[in-house]
């Protein structure tokens, strides 16, 4: 594709940095990536510079820098988040650790209408996800925007074209995030749009066979969007024969899902994909694994030592092969996958072995530059069926990472006096559970306190208590709200337990359920993916279930769903008709600062 116009984007280390590329080239403009960004080579034609955000603070000793030149050169800038406060720090104003840390959902007041505020709204719905804040500000710029814990969250220097906003504008969930970047490229940058109209298929089959040559693809498949779109893809290019999938049975799939993916694969016609039953390998590697991280691994590589042993078997080993994945670029920024980014999870596709593959250029991943929401388009042109291209996300190592487990039996459910000054006049107990899930705040990974409120709340105040809470304890990153249970909050404790086949039904059981009462109210429209948890928290004899309904466009940001109060409760209702179902909570946080999956 030709572009008129370039955009250098520096990267710092951002889990979104990738995305704002593509969010630049989506919108008609042409991007490329700055990783040095000390001495950076800026291209010719290039119009304006993005600074990402990142893990780090731009006080910390090791932090990323960029050239002080960059802001001489006359290209107008914009910082978002990290980038905001970096281009603040160099330009003479002050970063400090703030006392109020935003995650997910603020609200944006617009004070200087025009710029990148063109055309917006004075009041706007932003996603944060910051601990650090500007407190003073460098000479010549002014306050574009506000939030009530953020009173830069935009600034700007109008004579020299130098922007900083402290939210994402890139992230979906930033509600005018899409015109704000238009409006730095081509009101700010004066960017003129266009590109040439080549049909993004034919571009990938074209990648595909120049980078096999005349190489074997062999490739693991679970019947998601993903591996099925970068399979079809491969299979069109190079043919049946020389393209071989394999479907594991892991045993840590939802209930019928191998069968259904069975149906869909022969209704497409794909003839050249095996199955095999290896849940037992799974359950035995995954016995007495606590630690999220340690369980990915263990998962990552029973996968490989299932496909090694299938492909010596099949003589496959033998040929000249290469390993094909349906990876898309969350799966590698997740994974640490750029020079200053955290690891925030290790996703099955991205464990050592695979990374040794990559380096010996053995791997063949034709859609990692995308996203979710990109591989659907994708999917819809190779015109594979409705129920694949809308199909749930569904995590590489399945219900592992959905079924929590304990090392420890804990009573201990402590009573927090946490929000006395917000909610004075609250009618609810707040209380943490001697449990941990993972989050990403401030591009970091963090694994802290899960906490469940409890008390009889109006559902629109949930997200107030939520985020306020997440925003002032720092040692929480998840909440949940308590639906219904069959004992007392207080008495209910943290049971010791490992996953193991019984507990893995039970939490297929429960899944299936809410898969089966969502479609029959036609909830599921409005949901982009609904992961049900099984909690070793009993309060008489089972355990809980934690409901997990999330909107999102590509899982990079989300806000939990609100579903219809009436219908949350008959769900909550419906589960805990199930034996061994104790008790349901509702997990009210937006990714920041929870992700998705608890793990
Ligand atoms: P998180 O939990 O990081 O998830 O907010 C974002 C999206 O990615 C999915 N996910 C995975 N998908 N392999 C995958 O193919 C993995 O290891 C993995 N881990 C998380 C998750 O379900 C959500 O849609």
């Amino acid at each position: 594709m030709a572009y008129k116009n370039r955009i250098a984007i520096f990267d710092l280390g951002g889990q979104y940095t990738h995305l704002i590329a593509r969010k630049v080239n989506k919108l008609g403009a042409d991007s490329y990536i700055v990783y040095d960004t000390i001495n950076p080579e800026i291209r010719p034609d290039t119009r304006g510079i993005i600074l990402s955000g990142g893990p780090n603070s731009v006080y910390d000793k090791d932090s990323p820098q960029v050239s002080p030149h960059v802001f001489k050169n006359g290209l107008p800038v914009l910082g978002i988040c990290y980038g905001h406060q970096l281009m603040a720090q160099i330009l003479g104003g002050k970063v400090i650790q703030g006392t109020v840390r935003e995650y997910g959902a603020a609200s944006l007041k617009i004070k200087n209408s025009g710029f990148l505020f063109e055309g917006i709204r004075a009041s706007q719905k932003v996603w944060m996800s910051h601990g650090d804040s500007i407190s003073k500000l460098p000479p010549g710029f002014k306050v574009l925007a506000s939030t009530p814990g953020c009173r830069f969250a935009a600034i700007g220097d109008l004579t020299r074209g130098l922007f900083g906003v402290q939210f994402h504008p890139e992230v979906t969930h930033t509600t005018s995030g899409r015109k704000i970047l238009k409006n730095f490229l081509f009101g700010i940058c004066k960017c003129a749009a266009g590109r040439d109209n080549i049909s993004e298929i034919s571009i990938l089959l074209n990648k595909i066979k120049s980078e096999a040559g005349k190489s074997r693809v062999f490739f693991l498949v679970s019947g998601g969007v993903d591996s099925t779109v970068a399979f079809t893809l491969c299979t069109k290019a190079l043919g049946e024969n020389r393209v071989q999938g394999l479907c594991i049975d892991t045993g840590l799939m939802r209930k019928n899902e191998l069968a259904d993916t069975k149906k869909a694969f022969n209704n497409i016609g794909l003839t050249n994909v095996d199955y095999l039953d290896e849940s037992a390998a799974f359950l035995k590697a995954l016995k007495g694994v606590h630690d999220p991280e340690e369980k990915r691994k263990i998962i990552g590589a029973t996968f490989i030592k299932v496909q090694d042993s299938y492909m010596k078997k099949g003589g496959i080993a033998k040929s000249n092969w290469l390993l094909g994945q349906g990876t898309i670029y969350p799966d590698t920024i997740e994974s640490g996958g750029t020079k200053h980014s955290s690891v925030i999870k290790t996703h099955h596709n991205r464990v050592s072995v695979i990374e040794g593959l990559k380096r010996a250029g053995r791997l063949l991943e034709p859609i990692a530059d995308y996203y979710k929401d990109e591989v659907r388009i994708l999917g819809r042109q190779l015109s594979l069926p409705r129920e694949i291209v809308q199909k749930n996300p569904f995590p590489g190592p399945g219900l592992a990472i959905r079924c929590l487990t304990a090392k420890q039996s804990n009573r201990v459910l402590e009573e927090l006096p946490l929000l006395d000054s917000h909610f004075p006049k609250r009618s609810f107990t707040v209380r943490a559970l001697s449990l941990k899930s993972v989050g990403v705040q401030g591009d970091s990974r963090s694994e802290n306190r899960v906490l469940v409120v409890d008390g009889n709340i109006p559902f629109n105040q949930l997200e107030n208590i939520s985020t306020s809470i997440t925003n002032n304890a720092l040692y929480v990153n998840r909440v949940t709200y308590l639906l219904g249970a069959k004992g007392i909050l207080g008495n209910a404790h943290i049971i010791k337990c490992e996953i193991t086949n019984d507990r893995l039904d039970l939490l297929r059981e429960a899944d299936f359920t809410v898969t089966r009462l969502i479609k029959r109210h036609r909830i599921n429209k409005k949901i982009w993916q609904f992961p049900v948890i099984l909690v070793p928290l009993q309060f008489v004899d089972g355990e809980t279930v934690a409901l997990r309904p999330v909107s999102s466009v590509n899982g990079m940001t989300a806000e939990y769903t609100k579903m219809p109060k009436k219908f949350t409760y008959e769900l909550a209702e419906q589960l805990m008709t199930i034996p061994g179902i104790d008790a349901v909570l509702y997990d009210i946080t937006n990714k920041p600062p929870a992700t998705i999956e608890w793990e």
